[in-house]
């Protein structure tokens, strides 16, 4: 199936303007593969004309569905674990220490995708139930997927996806199978909320001690993602921790967030006098 470079030069400039995410060339493959599953229910002759329908604006919820076809949801559970150790022993240990006076922890996860990211962040919590003892925690998890999030907020995971990253011990602890699915605990459902966000806007209300943003920034143009951690840093307290996704950086990106001096792959606002965390950094 043949798609003009015209069509690809539309659809990569409506997923732009929507998303943010830039449709590298090397990534024009995707678009067939992702929107035949569309084609065929639409019964459209060609690509080419799918994309006119999509583009034509006659039904807004078609060009939705193509967006989201589009998008990259590619997440697991533990994904990148160095890192969360890392958020865990360092990061989050910093925050208790210092929130020790209102026990209020709000973490965003920023892209979520399909909620692994968030539920990997709530067993974290979870697991350690005497150093959280009295918190008020709040996990938030955002993606612009309508479809992603209803889906995080079911909780429910194939075989295939439990089995991504997840310890064995982790999904008899905190899932229960249902014939081929597992659901997350109810436990660990109370502790987070999930809703449609586009990173492009406003953050959501409030402000984050931790924010996840990861694999996520990785298509936007500089322009864009300059913009972004701008609207990150602005939810974000003075002393709030950043996490990226493994390869990815602030150095180069922004000016608002520097590498934490201590634990390289956490990062924190750029202020005039850093604070030094409470405890030795074992990663670096
Ligand atoms: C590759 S997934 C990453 C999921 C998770 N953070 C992880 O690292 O495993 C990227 C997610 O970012 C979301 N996304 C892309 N552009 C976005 C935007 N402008 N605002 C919010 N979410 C966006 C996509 O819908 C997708 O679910």
């Amino acid at each position: 199936m043949e798609i003009s470079d015209g069509s690809v030069r539309i659809l990569a400039a409506l997923l732009e303007a929507r998303t943010g995410q830039q449709l590298a060339h090397a990534r024009h493959w995707r678009i067939e593969a992702a929107l035949r599953p569309l084609m065929a229910e639409l019964q459209a002759v060609s690509m080419d004309a799918l994309i006119s329908k999509i583009v034509s604006g006659e039904n807004a919820r078609l060009s939705d569905r193509a967006i989201d076809a589009l998008l990259n949801h590619e997440t697991f559970f533990f994904r990148d674990i160095a890192s969360f150790r890392l958020l865990d022993t360092q990061g989050l240990e910093r925050i208790r220490v210092a929130r020790e006076a209102t026990r209020r922890l709000r973490i965003w996860s920023a892209g979520c995708s399909t909620g692994q990211e968030v539920y990997t962040l709530a067993m974290l919590i979870a697991d350690q139930r005497e150093r959280w003892r009295g918190w008020s925690i709040d996990i938030v998890g955002t993606d612009l997927s309508a479809q992603a999030i209803e889906r995080a907020r079911e909780g429910r995971y194939s075989q295939f996806e439990i089995q991504r990253g997840l310890p064995v011990v982790q999904m008899l602890r905190r899932f229960d199978q249902i014939e081929r699915e597992w659901q997350v605990s109810d436990d660990l459902r109370a502790m987070v909320s999930f809703r449609t966000h586009n990173l492009l806007s406003s953050p959501p209300p409030g402000m984050f001690d931790v924010v996840l943003c990861r694999n996520v920034l990785l298509y936007f143009s500089a322009e864009v993602r300059g913009l972004v951690f701008g609207r990150i840093a602005s939810a974000m307290p003075e002393d709030g921790v950043l996490m990226l996704g493994a390869g990815e950086t602030v150095m180069g990106h922004t000016d608002h967030f520097v590498s934490d001096y201590e634990c390289r792959g956490l990062y924190r606002k750029r202020i005039h006098a850093p604070l030094r965390p409470p405890v030795e950094c074992a990663a670096r």
